[in-house]
């Protein structure tokens, strides 16, 4: 055989082992074969220079052709395995982020305060209430002017109430040093409501409240939820009903309320309100005849307060469309550490704020 046909012989094998290797330490292999310092084709060209004259020409131009051809053919092989390579590789080592971790990272929890006070909202929307947040910092005239406290009635007193130092910057220089002040109840948002919407408006107000007061069960920061209702022909029974539903919705379905007569400035009639108890079913003794000791073996357990809006207070939301003679509304109001304390058994109002988790992460 010639040369020339072993040089084309050369040719073909080395496309069928580029083409059949499939991956690229097989390809490897093939350069290493067809290519490498002991290949035939390699041999063949460093022995030109021994041929007939005539030769030399022929031989060593097609075998340089077709060992430049084999090069390229396999750069582009490998160009495809490698490409294939990383596809396989991406494809194996995908990770899905959206997966949780194994074993799931501790995330924490919301604090019972937290979750006291989204259920009560969810229970409130449930009846149609819309939930509204006001100002912490309040002012004096919302807090009570508008709310028919008298200018000496006792909650103004400095040992009861944090005031404010107003800012000149801020207030243009008209307040006074007791016009501004830590709210002390959610209900000052009643009037800022009313200002906003005319009737019918239903609503509750979560949120901080403030009092010089710290004992077990005070403390100078704590939560309140408001709840407004107004519009035409809204009656004390409607109070009872509401109050009925939500607090069914939190101590359970065989729960009672009970009403007693009280005062507010800013309520005609007022009430407190009590729920039965759901240790001991509202008897005041447990199954084996000992006295309850969370209603105090009275069966009531007593929660917040409530009355009709006082027509008065219409009278400072008049402009608004609040006409005392066209409608009437009633309000009620009630701290949520209390009902996660009932909830959750906790004796200790503090131990809601000293962010112990030893405490804390027992409500998860
Ligand atoms: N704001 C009253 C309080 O903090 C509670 C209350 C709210 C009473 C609404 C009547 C109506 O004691």
């Amino acid at each position: 055989m010639g040369m020339i046909e072993r040089i084309e012989e050369i040719s073909e094998s080395a496309q069928e082992a580029v083409a059949s290797a499939d991956d690229l330490s097989s390809l490897e292999a093939v350069r290493v074969q067809f290519l490498g310092r002991k290949a035939e084709l390699t041999g063949i060209l460093r022995g030109i220079a021994e041929l007939e004259a005539d030769q030399r020409g022929k031989v060593g131009g097609l075998a340089n052709e077709v060992r430049q051809q084999t090069e390229e053919l396999i750069s582009s092989r490998s160009a495809e395995l490698e490409a294939a390579e990383l596809e396989l590789s991406l494809v194996a080592d995908s990770i899905d982020v959206t997966l949780p971790g194994s074993p799931a990272a501790p995330v924490g929890h919301l604090h019972p305060v937290t979750r006291t006070r989204r259920m009560i909202e969810d229970v409130m929307v449930g009846l149609g209430y819309r939930v509204v947040e006001g100002p912490e910092v309040e002012l004096d005239y919302y807090n009570f002017t508008a709310l028919n406290h008298p200018p000496d009635h006792p909650a103004r007193m400095l040992q009861d109430t944090f005031y404010i130092e107003p800012s000149p910057a801020t207030t243009g220089g008209d307040r006074g040093p007791r016009d501004v002040l830590l709210r002390t109840h959610t209900s000052p948002m009643q009037v800022r409501a009313m200002e906003a919407s005319p009737p019918p408006l239903f609503i509750i107000v979560p949120g901080k409240t403030y009092r010089r007061d710290s004992d077990a069960t005070h403390s100078p920061m704590f939560h309140q939820v408001e709840g407004l209702a107004v519009g035409e022909g809204v009656t004390l029974a409607d109070l009872k009903g509401t109050l009925l539903a939500m607090l069914r919705e939190i101590f359970g379905p065989d729960r009672e309320i009970r009403m007693r007569p009280h005062f507010f400035p800013f309520t005609e009639p007022s009430v407190e309100f009590d729920v039965s108890c759901f240790r001991c079913g509202g008897s005041g003794s447990l199954d084996g005849g000992d006295r309850c000791g969370l209603c105090k073996a009275i069966g009531w357990i007593e929660l917040g307060g409530a009355g009709m809006v006082d027509p008065n207070v219409f009278s400072f939301v008049s402009d608004a469309g609040y006409d005392p003679d066209l409608v009437s509304g009633f309000a009620f109001g009630f701290g949520i550490e209390r009902i996660a304390m009932l909830r959750h058994g906790i004796g200790d109002l503090r131990l809601m704020f000293d962010n112990d988790l030893r405490m804390l992460e027992q409500f998860s």
